[in-house]
């Protein structure tokens, strides 16, 4: 009697509910994910009805553009910052944006705890009299209160933001900074770590920077020293983010994402996973167009496919209507994927296309064939039992990416397959579809 692989059967088949939308078509594993502006907490359609409506459609990870960071939460000065309660924290918009998450199934990114620019208004003068002791007992007041009040509600969590000096001598940003009385920026930074971990072990917990995509920056290379000096410390890291904030069509050739594989490769080596946190693609003049700016976007799905520990694609925003572009780019505009009006520009359309053609996933007639692929426990090879004839199999590997086509099969097939989970996509002479998961032994 053949035996089925029952625990793999029946996976591979991605949920309806949002038929259609980005996230509709990624395999499992994978986040496609945008920024949300501050005037989504007060009212989500205050931005036009169709905000929530395309939040909830394309993306299955969101994180707040400007709500979780501490010059929101910590506005307001506290009492007594050296003895923070939670009560001193304003955490209106972090709740309300933990509570759409939770209904709507989306995964919760929080950006950041610790950043050297924009701190609350009152946070650098008071610094500047404290201790260095003072300085780390307030810092861990803090991410052990935020990180605390979020534990198992947010995924991953950029510990620290932008730490890494632009001119790379010395590696880390000090005198800048509102943590300028730490004598080590590299030991307040790992403290950080410590900090969030105890505070939520099952965060995902980030670096996360601009200019560090390339190695054409002198930037990546100080971060590449500093993150690894914290894997070999034992630093309680997970990942790093690649914010990137590019200009399409002037830095957006094919040696970025040749250059971004490779900066995520170097990570993956360290263990550690890497994901693009704040793509937007900026149009800047005649230098580029929206079309040329959709090859760009394909791209960047291309790479959240096809690379293994990057798990997360989040957009800085999905709509020009509101982006943090035009003001701070003279000149520049346009670098989301929908328009002024909620309409999906052709970056959206290039999105779609690359992740339909990954052929990670099946909506449509899924599953219409009898047919079961079941492993022979003596060879190895995978046995096919069906009940019509069968015109191929498509064989994934665990990242979606398509690793062989055996046509005409009859039996038995992949010998030549490594140990490892594969799925299979089985399309019979009908062109009836069907896709199992199955593990090499
Ligand atoms: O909410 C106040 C509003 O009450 C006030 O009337 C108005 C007057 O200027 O300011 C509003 O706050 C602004 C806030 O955005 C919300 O719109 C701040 O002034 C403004 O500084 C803030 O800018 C944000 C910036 O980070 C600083 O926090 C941008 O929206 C946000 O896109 C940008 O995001 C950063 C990432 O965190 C890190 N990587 C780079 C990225 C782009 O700069």
């Amino acid at each position: 009697m053949k035996k089925l692989f029952g625990v793999f059967a029946l996976v591979s088949i991605i949920s309806l509910a949002k038929a259609q939308g980005l996230q509709s078509f990624l395999p499992s594993g994978k986040y496609i994910g945008t920024a949300v502006n501050d005037n989504f907490f007060n009212n989500p359609s205050a931005n036009g009805a169709d905000y929530e409506t395309i939040v909830k459609k394309d993306f299955n990870v969101l994180v707040a553009e400007n709500a979780f960071k501490m010059g929101s939460i910590l506005a307001n000065k506290p009492a007594d910052p050296l003895n923070l309660k939670l009560s001193d924290l304003n955490l209106s918009y972090v709740d309300k944006l933990i509570s759409f998450t939770q209904s709507n199934n989306i995964r919760l990114r929080g950006h950041n705890f610790v950043w050297y620019a924009f701190p609350p208004s009152w946070l650098t003068t008071e610094a500047a009299n404290w201790s260095e002791a003072q300085l780390y007992s307030f810092t861990k007041q803090y991410i052990t209160l935020l990180a605390g009040h979020c534990k198992g509600k947010v995924a991953e969590w950029d510990v620290v933001n932008e730490a890494i000096n632009d001119n790379s001598t010395p590696a880390l940003r000090s005198a800048d900074t509102w943590y300028a009385k730490a004598t080590s920026p590299q030991a307040f930074i790992d403290s950080c770590f410590y900090y969030a971990h105890a505070a939520d072990p099952s965060a995902d917990l980030f670096y996360n920077d601009y200019s560090i995509e390339t190695s054409y920056s002198n930037k990546q290379s100080s971060m590449l020293t500093v993150i690894q000096g914290m894997v070999d410390r034992g630093v309680p890291i997970n990942g790093v983010g690649l914010q990137c904030h590019f200009e399409s069509g002037v830095n957006t050739g094919d040696w970025v994402y040749t250059e971004v594989g490779k900066v995520m490769d170097k990570l993956g080596v360290m263990g550690l996973k890497c994901n693009v946190t704040e793509l937007d693609l900026r149009i800047c003049g005649s230098a580029s167009s929206i079309t040329e700016q959709a090859d760009e976007y394909k791209h960047f799905v291309n790479i959240l496919l096809t690379k293994s520990n990057c798990n997360s694609l989040l957009l800085w925003g999905f709509t020009d209507k509101s982006s943090w572009i035009p003001g701070f780019f003279s000149g520049c505009g346009e670098a989301l994927i929908y328009d002024n009006n909620y309409q999906p520009k052709p970056a959206y359309t290039a999105m779609k296309e690359a992740l339909q053609a990954s052929n990670s996933v099946k909506i449509t007639n899924a599953n219409s064939i009898a047919a079961v692929v079941y492993p022979n426990p003596s060879t190895g090879n995978f046995m096919l039992s069906s009940s019509a004839d069968i015109l191929k199999i498509s064989v994934f590997n665990v990242q979606g990416k398509e690793i062989s086509v055996v046509e005409n099969v009859k039996e038995g097939f992949g010998e030549n397959f490594s140990q490892g989970i594969y799925l299979l996509k089985i399309v019979d002479v009908y062109g009836n579809e069907r896709y199992e998961k199955i593990e090499k032994r």
